[in-house]
């Protein structure tokens, strides 16, 4: 029965839209503004984020073919056989499903954490930068942030990092690091300087994080597998909505007691979802047939930062992109970075400036290498 404003109302008998020629002709005019705002997008190549791209057929298929049941009341089938996949190739015990990588971070340092502990990080790192300072908001810490080189701390940094135990001060409790790391140019860490970085922090006794919403990229461009990626860590969260192309979602891994910890935490962040089997089949879908193809972004982004070389007025951050992102430098002479982005916009090519002179390009599945040699060129155009 219909319960709300509508209840006990007769559908027929509500007034209708006279179907008049004025009115067919406004709505025929509406849907080709439409239609032409889509073909307008269309033209772009947008670099903007690899967060950009749409679910591909395939992928859709897989989503209306899951079996689905509620997350929240006990399990959602397939959802449970992504956690179980993630868990698997990250090599911990368990691993949980959150809408996104912002809320696998924050709630990796609330369960890692108490009020009042601090955790250190890299300056540029997404946690202290981009997620609003949720860590302070809605757990009490407070982060220690030090510089690194492309996004990349060094072990001599870390010395003396931990404060000393006393009524006056915050407690040091946790290590996080990015890999890759965005503000890095999508920089690696190497296996050895992770394990070097992780074992220092366990003899401090903190506990260790890896923001990995891109790992895959970094697996991808190294070999180096996952497992062996996330294992100096006691937590990793990674994306399916970066360059994997899923529309939504990141997990978060670890052992089972704090998995089962970080359901709760998720329950009280409203994350609980209920048929995100829909989108545990897209995420499964990314995993089986988009991620060895990562390896096509990295060529491509090789491709933009050679066209960055050739201009004077630009200067990459890092000399050749490790995968996916390119950050350049744009010459005080020539201008700022929000009018080469505008530029570029008008040469069909969609950018992000990532402060008054640096620019941002991230390639993924949805940008061919022919929309990328018209990139290049477009950068070029602009730059002289
Ligand atoms: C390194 C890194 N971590 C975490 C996130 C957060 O992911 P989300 O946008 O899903 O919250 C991003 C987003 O771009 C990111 O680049």
């Amino acid at each position: 029965m219909c319960r709300g404003l509508l209840a006990g109302k007769d559908y027929s008998k509500l007034p209708r839209v006279p179907q008049t020629a004025r009115y067919t002709r406004i709505l025929n005019a509406v849907i080709q503004i439409g239609q032409s705002k889509t073909k307008a997008n269309m033209q772009y190549t947008d670099l903007r984020s690899d967060t950009v791209t749409k679910p591909t057929p395939g992928m859709l298929e897989a989503m209306m073919k899951a079996t689905v049941g509620d997350d929240v009341i006990d399990i959602d089938p397939t959802m449970v056989d992504l956690q179980e996949r993630i868990a698997k190739l990250l090599g911990k015990e368990a691993a949980i499903f959150m809408p996104s990588g912002t809320m696998t971070n924050q709630i990796a340092l609330r369960v890692h954490c108490s009020p009042g502990d601090e955790f250190l990080c890299e300056s540029g790192c997404h946690i202290y930068n981009y997620e609003q300072g949720a860590f302070a908001q809605l757990s009490g810490l407070v982060a220690k942030t030090i510089p690194g080189q492309n996004g990349l701390l060094d072990l001599e940094q870390l010395n003396g990092s931990v404060r000393p135990e006393n009524e006056h001060s915050v407690r040091t409790r946790l290590l996080c690091l990015e890999n890759t790391h965005n503000r890095g140019a999508g920089k690696i860490y190497s296996l050895s300087r992770i394990q070097s970085l992780c074992d220092w922090a366990h003899r401090e006794g903190l506990k260790t994080h890896l923001d990995g919403a891109r790992l895959f990229n970094a697996s991808v461009a190294t070999g180096v597998s996952l497992q062996a990626y996330s294992e100096p860590f006691e937590s990793v969260s990674v994306c399916f909505s970066k360059g994997l192309g899923a529309p939504v979602g990141s997990c978060l891994a670890g052992s089972r007691d704090f998995i089962a910890k970080a359901r709760r935490a998720r329950k009280l962040f409203g994350g609980g979802m209920r048929q995100v089997g829909y989108l545990a089949a897209a995420a499964i879908y990314a995993l089986e047939h988009q991620m060895y193809r990562l390896a096509e972004d990295h060529d491509h982004a090789r491709l933009l930062a050679r066209a960055v070389r050739q201009c004077n007025s630009l200067s990459l951050t890092d000399s050749e992109p490790d995968t996916n992102i390119v950050i350049f430098h744009v010459a005080n002479e020539w201008g700022t970075a929000s009018k080469f982005a505008e530029l570029l916009k008008q040469h069909g090519v969609l950018s992000l400036p990532f402060g008054p002179q640096s620019v941002r390009l991230v390639t993924h599945l949805d940008v061919s290498l022919s929309q990328i040699e018209q990139a290049t060129e477009a950068i070029k155009t602009v730059a002289t």
